[in-house]
């Protein structure tokens, strides 16, 4: 296939933990897509719960074999998302959407990038059973000693638990 005819998407969040919600909406749009790119968008300026490589490897290591050969998982800090959209190539911006306060949330957001490059945001609906799910709460959950079967995948919950023990 040429580069002109392979179809990308970028999916872009912080995934500060990457949480099974994001697996699911990343497995399914590379079922759409021929090429995803997983945008781990971060501010310098800001420590996140986990540093950026931590973040990029559990996000590779959460995806079925079949699925990772076609999902690159790269950093971008201090970016526009349309920006990295232009520079990977991408043809959309995929989302999941858990509610309507998501959908409040990313509306303006897609109107935006939209606006600045003319990308589309194709929005997926989120897994119903994984609604309640995103990295805020399931950390939340963690430091408070919370069960986190199900939320995310098990090295990142190993990861959150050995979090605990440190101040
Ligand atoms: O996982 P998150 O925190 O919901 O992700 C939000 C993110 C990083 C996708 C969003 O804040 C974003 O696109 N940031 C990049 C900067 C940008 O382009 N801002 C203008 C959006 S209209």
């Amino acid at each position: 296939m040429s580069e002109q005819q392979i179809r990308r998407a970028v999916c872009p969040g912080s995934y500060d933990p990457v949480t099974l919600g994001h697996v699911d909406v990343l497995v399914r749009a590379a079922r759409l897509y021929d090429e995803v790119v997983v945008a781990v968008l971060h501010n310098p300026a800001k420590q996140g719960t986990f540093a950026v490589e931590e973040r990029i490897g559990f996000v590779e290591r959460s995806l079925p074999e079949d699925v990772r050969q076609r999902v690159r998982v790269e950093a971008f800090a201090g970016r526009l998302l349309v920006d990295v959209c232009r520079d990977v190539g991408a043809d959309a911006i995929v989302k999941g959407l858990r509610s309507a306060t998501d959908f409040a949330y990313e509306l303006p957001m897609a109107l935006m990038n939209r606006h600045l490059t003319g990308v589309e945001t194709v929005f997926l609906p989120g897994a119903p059973e994984l609604e309640h799910v995103s990295s805020s709460l399931v950390k939340e959950v963690s430091r408070f000693g919370g069960d986190l079967t199900g939320l995310v995948p098990d090295e990142v919950r190993d990861a959150l638990v050995a979090l605990r023990a440190t101040p």
